[in-house]
């Protein structure tokens, strides 16, 4: 099945919305962000053609937007992954919607296990750059209107913005560590072996998702900005069998730091955005 035209899902879906500037992509556990935006619009996605319901424990599926520090913002609360059995352009298909309703950049948010053995559960990573690992690509197929064929990925996630993002980190004393996000299909989780491989190609985290909404992000022109939240070693360093509800406690334990983060950020990212 084709994915519906984003762009006349994101005209219907403008009577509602408004005109975002920024979007957000809200991961496992960090959808809570979106609770706090004012004069809020909450489309759920059954609602929204082309959206899958999202079915993970800990994503609620709907698309929300408002106002957040004075911008006015879209955000995905939970998404579709591959490991669902979706394809990669079905997955990438509402980071198209917030595209062609005209958002001006995009901030990612994941869950991921913390494969650099500096990181602890809680911290929050900057993603510097990605490995795609899914060997799948939201791009493939027939060039689709404001895309281009080949998209330059030698630096995916805006530099100006990495740095805003560590000077907000230190303002807020909100520890922001910083690496290589490693997508991986899943659903099963890495082995020791996986990992060792993963971590000596150069990955700090590993994740499920986030690689083809920046890809259609990028092949736009839109600026990205990824921040995962490290939940749990990584399977060779962890002392217990990994577990998704740690994934989620640990959403919330780091709850407060990420929406004082995000916030700071979005603040400082606002003339830009205009
Ligand atoms: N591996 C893959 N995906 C994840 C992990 C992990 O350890 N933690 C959260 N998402």
């Amino acid at each position: 099945m084709t994915t519906p035209d984003p762009v006349r899902v994101a005209a219907d879906l403008r009577a509602r919305l408004g005109a975002p500037r920024l979007g957000l992509i809200l991961g496992s556990g960090l959808g809570a962000l979106a609770d706090e935006f004012s004069a809020a619009v909450r489309v759920p996605y059954d609602e929204i053609p082309g959206f899958s319901t999202a079915s993970v424990a800990g994503h609620a599926g709907a698309l929300v937007s408002g106002t957040l520090e004075g911008v006015s913002c879209v955000a995905l609360q939970g998404r579709a992954h591959l490991y669902e059995g979706h394809r990669a352009d079905e997955v990438a298909f509402p980071a198209r919607v917030l595209i062609a309703l005209g958002v001006r950049g995009l901030i990612v948010t994941n869950a991921a296990g913390g494969i650099n053995p500096r990181f602890r559960p809680g911290d929050l990573m900057l993603i510097d750059d990605h490995i795609n690992f899914l060997w799948q690509n939201p791009l493939i197929g027939p060039v689709r209107d404001g895309e281009q064929r080949f998209p330059d990925m030698s630096r995916p996630y805006d530099r100006d913005w990495q740095q805003l993002a560590e000077r907000c980190a230190l303002d807020e004393k909100v520890r922001l560590v910083r690496g290589v996000y490693i997508a991986v299909l899943g659903p099963s989780y890495e082995t020791r072996a996986e990992i060792g491989m993963f971590r000596r190609v150069g990955a700090d985290a590993v994740g499920m998702s986030t690689v083809p909404e920046v890809l259609v992000a990028r092949t736009a022109g839109v600026r990205v900005l990824g921040v995962s939240l490290i939940t749990n070693p990584a399977a060779d360093l962890s002392p217990t069998p990994l577990d998704h509800a740690e994934v989620i406690a640990a959403g919330e334990a780091a709850r407060l730091d990420f929406s004082r983060l995000l916030r700071r950020i979005i603040r400082e990212a606002a003339p830009e955005l205009v």
